[in-house]
């Protein structure tokens, strides 16, 4: 059962991939971007990150809708046969999707036949505590094992259950199945809570014809096993981001960006532009969603005095936070943050994916979107900063305490992956300190996994760090 979940997780990261917006859409007026307003007094290793053309005819409470019911996939388990039920009903949904769990969705098949499908919410939802937070980025998730180990089994069960594989059934499950094998044994990671979410949409484009996305059996590039691990970011950041991902190399039109996460099932560019309609409405609903309000008591003395030492070290990169809301979108170059430099690097070495994008349906005719790797890290927004531990972009430090404090950064840690088990003085998840590393903890000495940089709270007394803290739960 475990397999199987694993399985049907994967398959709605694929699903995310497809989404593109409407043809009517299409012709809508974009939205100008601000002018741009860099000023000639950056900070130094930093860089202001440009603007792009969006599109703003989005209807929140549509994309809201979409989120929680929509069909991103065309493809699934036939729901007879879907193995997991709830009753917790996160969403508020109705029908089928009020019986399941939050991160599935019961959507038509691209022949009509009734099929659950994984939606976004697999990585972009949580708990936190007791509280179920939609747009938490997801560091629960376990992809440690082949996601595709399961799927022969499920093949021969649906093949079996319905009489073939020329049955309306096997047929709006057979996407799925074949999207899953072809990413199987590339996609994992080597630790739980690490997601390879960017890998996915690499192995997707090499699956997919650049012009018309249709599946092509054959690669084209070569597949390899390594995963740049990332840590999934909070939605509610993206509405102050001028650029998407964490090295800005989204750019261009959102939607068609955000898209990319969705080739997985889909058959072509017919229904891309489907997708593509409704995904202007997402958007416009992701840039509605707040961050939780922090949960427990704040010392708002401590916090008043943590404020001027977050203006004096930290704003100029973070930004300003309460009645006047200021973010510099800044890159930080490499030589400066110094935190761990693949998930750059392999980005700036292999252009498969970026030229692939650049040239394909995403990447040409109307509302381009454009990936455009960049020699850094975008110093993100801190709003809601006290709930998405752990932190940096590999989710490589557990706490604020130890973000702030290099040199307490624990080298090999694991932690119980129980929601409740978090940890309100040092902010984030409470963890158990190893002395060497096993085959399934933290270990940062893994390329993609290091823990180093970011080092700029090192200076700070351990009482002026704790006020600090103490602010940054106030975000
Ligand atoms: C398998 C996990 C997974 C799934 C499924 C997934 N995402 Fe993501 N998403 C990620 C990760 C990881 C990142 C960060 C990647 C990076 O920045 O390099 C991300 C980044 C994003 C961002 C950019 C955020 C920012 O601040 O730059 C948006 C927007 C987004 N996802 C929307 C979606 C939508 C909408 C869906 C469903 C259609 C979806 N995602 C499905 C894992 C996932
Ligand atoms: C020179 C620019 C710069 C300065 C100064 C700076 N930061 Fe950052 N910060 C960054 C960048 C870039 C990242 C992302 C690095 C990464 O993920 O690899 C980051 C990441 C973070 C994160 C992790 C966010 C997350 O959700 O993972 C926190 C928290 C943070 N900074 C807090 C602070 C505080 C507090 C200060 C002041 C003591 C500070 N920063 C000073 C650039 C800066």
């Amino acid at each position: 059962m475990k397999r199987n979940k694993t399985v049907y997780s994967f398959l709605f990261i694929a699903i995310a991939i497809i989404v593109i917006h409407s043809c009517k859409k299409e012709e809508a007026a974009p939205e100008t971007p601000a002018p741009s307003t860099p000023s000639n007094t950056l900070p130094a290793g930093t860089s202001y990150v440009e603007p792009s053309t969006q599109r703003s005819n989005g209807n929140a409470a549509l994309g809201e809708d979409f989120i929680k019911n929509g069909n991103f996939a065309y493809a699934g388990i036939p729901t007879p046969q879907f193995p997991y039920s709830s009753n917790t009903n996160e969403l508020g949904r109705t029908g089928v999707n009020a019986t399941i769990p939050y991160n599935y969705t019961e959507v038509d098949a691209f022949n009509g036949v009734k099929v659950v499908a994984p939606n976004c919410l697999t990585c972009h939802a949580s708990y936190l505590g007791n509280q179920f937070i939609l747009g938490l980025g997801n560091s629960m998730e376990d992809f440690t094992t082949d996601v595709a180990a399961n799927i022969p089994t499920i093949d021969s069960y649906l093949s079996f259950t319905y009489g073939g594989t020329q049955s309306p059934e096997y047929q709006a499950y057979e996407p799925f199945s074949t999207g899953m094998k072809a990413m199987g044994p590339y996609v994992m990671t080597k630790t739980r809570g690490a997601n390879p979410a960017n890998k996915y949409a690499y192995i997707l484009a090499a699956h997919r014809n650049k012009e018309d996305l249709i599946w092509q059996q054959n690669p084209s590039t070569p597949m390899v096993p390594d995963v740049v691990p990332s840590d999934v970011p909070a939605w509610w950041l993206m509405k102050k981001k001028n650029a998407l991902y964490y090295n800005a190399n989204g750019e261009g039109d959102f939607v068609k960006t955000v898209m990319s996460s969705s080739l997985l099932t889909i058959k072509d560019t017919s229904y891309a532009r489907i997708v593509d309609g409704h995904f202007v409405d997402v958007l416009a609903y992701l840039k509605t969603i707040e961050p939780p309000v922090y949960t427990e008591t704040i010392n708002t003395s401590a916090a008043e005095e943590g404020k001027s030492i977050f203006t004096a070290n930290c704003s100029k990169c973070h930004g300003t936070y309460g009645t006047t809301e200021t973010y510099p979108n800044l890159l930080v170059d490499l030589n400066t943050i110094q935190t761990d430099p693949l998930l750059v690097n392999a980005q700036m070495a292999s252009d498969f994916f970026t030229t692939w994008y650049n040239q394909s349906w995403f990447g040409t005719g109307v509302n381009p979107g454009r990936i455009a790797p960049k020699n850094g890290y975008i110093a993100p927004p801190l709003d809601g900063v006290w709930a998405t531990a752990p932190y940096l972009h590999n989710g490589s430090v557990p706490d604020l305490y130890t973000l702030l404090k290099s040199s307490a950064r624990p080298a090999y840690w694991t932690r119980t992956f129980d929601a409740t088990d978090y940890n309100y003085t040092n902010v984030g998840w409470n963890y158990t300190v190893l002395t060497s590393a096993n085959s399934t903890c933290y270990n940062t000495d893994l390329a993609g996994y290091n823990n180093t940089g970011h080092t700029f709270g090192d200076h700070l007394s351990d009482s002026d760090r704790m006020k600090l803290i103490e602010y940054l739960k106030t975000l």
